[in-house]
């Protein structure tokens, strides 16, 4: 339970700018480095109107093998796919899943994108490798400061990686500067691929979770489209 407390914590301060380690964002991204005001609570109430602690705890079997799809994993662990070790949704308009198990080949996290809602309503939400979430217990380094599921709800709240998937690709966010591919481990900035300043610190980067600090005004804007009236997680907002 302290696991999991810890992640909570981490997801409040990383998408209100309240992390501590914000202090280590550039001075030149300051200007676009953005608080989301978007924060997160485990449930009190479970689909049946009782209260509960926000966690369903289930006996699994062995490890989790992400197909290349990637959606495999979270209809194993969702129950649709083998039936007999996962966890079923809970309704995906107006509870936040997060599957945390034990997954294969290193695999950190996996997440559905907004657009898979409506015909994927049942595998919404976010995979966490148990060693990768929260800040205590279980979790291994340098992924053991919980940004695994802080990028991993980026991409729940339609928010891409900064390098686009393909060489300077595009993210569809104006001010993550374009980027030739993803970054590991944590490099020294000032460094520059595509244009000029790599944003190798934001969330939706693959650095290691020491060296990950931000969100943009640009990726706020994006994932609050997804929350906002007309956008396909509106239910979400009472
Ligand atoms: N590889 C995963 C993904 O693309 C997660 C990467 C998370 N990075 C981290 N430093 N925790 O969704
Ligand atoms: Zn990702
Ligand atoms: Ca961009």
């Amino acid at each position: 339970m302290a696991q999991i407390e810890s992640q909570i914590d981490v997801l409040n301060e990383d998408f209100r700018r309240m992390n501590s380690d914000g202090v280590n964002t550039p001075g030149a991204f300051l200007p676009v480095a953005a608080d989301s005001q978007i924060e997160f609570y485990l449930a009190c109430i479970d689909p049946n109107d009782n209260p509960t602690n926000g966690v369903v705890r289930v006996q699994g079997e062995g490890e989790y093998t992400v197909e290349m799809d990637g959606d495999q994993v979270n209809e194993t662990l969702t129950g649709i796919k083998v039936g007999i070790n996962g966890s079923q949704a809970w309704p995906t308009n107006r509870y936040l899943n997060i599957w945390v198990a034990n997954l294969a080949d290193d695999v950190l996290g996996y997440a559905q994108f907004p657009d898979q809602y409506a015909s994927k309503p049942n595998t919404d939400g976010v995979v966490i490798n148990t060693t990768s979430f929260g800040t205590t217990g279980l979790v291994d380094a340098p992924f053991d400061q919980g940004r695994t599921a802080t990028h991993e709800i980026g991409h729940w709240l339609n928010l891409l990686h900064i390098w686009g998937d393909e060489l300077c690709g595009d993210d569809l966010v104006g001010d993550t500067p374009f980027q030739e591919w993803s970054s590991t481990g944590c490099p020294n900035h000032p460094r520059a691929s595509c244009e000029s300043d790599d944003m190798f610190m934001n969330y939706m980067d693959y650095t290691d979770d020491a060296c990950m600090n931000m969100f943009t005004q640009g990726q706020r804007n994006r994932m609050r489209a997804v929350l906002s009236p007309g956008g396909i997680r509106h239910s979400f907002v009472s």
